[in-house]
């Protein structure tokens, strides 16, 4: 029989508290990696979103059923409650100790960042403004005060129901995060993500009884401007009720 001594135990409970703080640390370390490439762009202030509802009034199939381009609105402001549901079915952190998301991601490298547009009365409660959807805390940071979304109507080929919607969201891409680990073929995996993306935010717009339309005819110089950071518009998504 093996003996096994007091010191040996000693360090085996020792090594059960490291473990946990190294397994900590690399989460923290994935997070910070993630939100790489957003450092240096001021947060003016933070708006924490109501939690998504896991329970919906329509199946998946009748989701599917009716899902349609939509790009006609009515004038009328989303509430909080909508936004939240609605950036979450685009990231929302669905599994939190690896940070899985309700879209899937090549080697959950989560290349995709999300940005809200608000209008001037385009959502109760919110102030007018770009805004970065942080998935972490679930959170809105406003990163731009004011009402773009004339500029972004322009910037998408003056496409009138981007400038009419209540809101827009852009999904911007960070490659690297990607292509870093798969190289070229890193790039196609991106676009399929945004696929993903934009048809989870089809589908919860459809539940939530509203309408939306993905874009990806406009000058990506002009969105990177709207947004100001440095990274690859994917897709602008205006979202409204539809009339
Ligand atoms: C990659 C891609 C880019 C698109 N770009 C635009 C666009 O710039 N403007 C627009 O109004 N619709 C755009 N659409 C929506 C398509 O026009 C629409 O999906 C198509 O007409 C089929 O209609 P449905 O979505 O109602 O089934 C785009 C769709 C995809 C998949």
């Amino acid at each position: 029989m093996v003996r096994v001594g007091r010191r040996s135990w000693l360090v085996g409970y020792l090594l059960i508290p490291l473990a946990a703080l190294l397994g900590l640390t690399l989460q923290g370390l994935r997070i910070k990696e993630r939100e790489r490439g957003r450092i240096g762009v001021r947060v003016l202030g933070r708006v924490r979103l109501p939690k998504p509802s896991l329970r919906g009034r329509m199946s998946v199939e009748e989701a599917l059923a009716r899902r349609r381009s939509r790009r006609e609105y009515l004038e009328k402001p989303l509430t909080l409650a909508q936004v939240s549901q609605i950036l979450w079915s685009a990231q929302g952190i669905t599994e939190p100790t690896w940070g899985f998301r309700t879209a899937p991601s090549a080697g959950a490298t989560y290349p995709l960042e999300v940005y809200l547009v608000v209008r001037e009365g385009g959502v109760e409660g919110l102030e007018p403004g770009v805004y970065h959807y942080n998935p972490h805390r679930h959170e809105l940071e406003l990163i731009r005060r004011g009402d773009y979304s004339l500029e972004l109507m322009a910037a998408c080929l003056d496409q009138s129901w981007v400038g009419e919607a209540a809101v827009n969201l852009v999904i911007t891409a960070i490659y690297e995060r990607t292509t870093k680990w798969y190289g070229e073929r890193g790039y196609r995996y991106v676009y399929m993500e945004v696929g993903h993306v934009g048809e989870n935010v089809y589908l919860q717009c459809e539940a939530l009884g509203l309408g939306c339309v993905v874009i990806g005819a406009f000058y990506d110089g002009e969105v990177k401007e709207i947004l100001g950071v440095e990274e690859e518009p994917m897709y602008v998504i205006p979202v409204g009720y539809p009339r």
